[in-house]
């Protein structure tokens, strides 16, 4: 896919390569977690990139999430020696007519897999979202990843996505007791457009 003009091509590789070589030296207390800011939005991409490939941009949820902005204070980004080496994005929701948070996509440096990021990632954007009061957040993803986090299959016919989901893949988790009942419907995006 040719880059943005707006945003100059990261040479992805070297970064991974000079990181990997540094991994020994890695420790998750020198990384530095922080809302992604609109400077952050070319390495990200990057990020995605090598982590999903160009497939990504036919998935259901990446659809759902074109042209919205993210949610600034709970999408985060992982910064170490001055590099974005991860991010998690959440996205403003309804579903039906019940507010609530998509996270995705979450995404980690090949180079720094494992060690910590993703979790931390998942912990601190999971606590912001409760702190900024909301109350359901939903996605698309592996559970096996995701229940840690309070992430449980969402009850087979309860939300329909704009495309085709892998029911066992369609999770959510309640930041609030008793936040997902009653919760139906179509998912729609309703956060700023970019
Ligand atoms: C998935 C991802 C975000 C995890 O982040 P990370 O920083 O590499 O991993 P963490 O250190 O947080 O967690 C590692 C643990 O999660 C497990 N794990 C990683 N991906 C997993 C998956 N898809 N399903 C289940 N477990 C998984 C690892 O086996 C490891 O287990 P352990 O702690 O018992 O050794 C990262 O590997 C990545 O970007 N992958 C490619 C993109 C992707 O698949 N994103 C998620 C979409 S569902």
């Amino acid at each position: 896919m040719a880059p943005h003009p707006d945003f100059p091509r990261f040479d992805m590789t070297a970064i991974d390569l000079s990181l990997a070589r540094s991994i020994d030296a890695f420790a998750l207390e020198d990384v530095t977690f922080r809302p992604e800011v609109a400077e952050d939005a070319a390495a990200i991409d990057a990020i995605h990139d090598v982590t999903f490939g160009p497939g990504r941009y036919s998935r259901t949820a990446f659809r759902l999430r074109e042209g919205h902005a993210p949610d600034g204070p709970t999408s985060l980004v992982a910064v170490y020696r001055g590099s974005v080496i991860g991010s998690v994005r959440l996205t403003a929701i309804a579903v039906g007519e019940t507010p609530a948070l998509l996270l995705g996509p979450l995404a980690v440096l090949p180079a720094l897999k494992s060690l910590g990021v993703g979790k931390a990632l998942m912990r601190l954007s999971m606590e912001a979202a409760r702190q900024r009061h909301h109350r359901l957040v939903v996605l698309v993803g592996d559970f096996p990843y995701y229940w840690p986090f309070g992430f449980r299959v969402v009850p087979a016919g309860r939300v329909e996505l704009p495309g085709p989901v892998d029911p066992a893949r369609l999770l959510w988790a309640e930041l609030t007791p008793g936040a997902s009942e009653g919760v139906a419907g179509l998912v729609r995006a309703i956060g700023p457009a970019v």
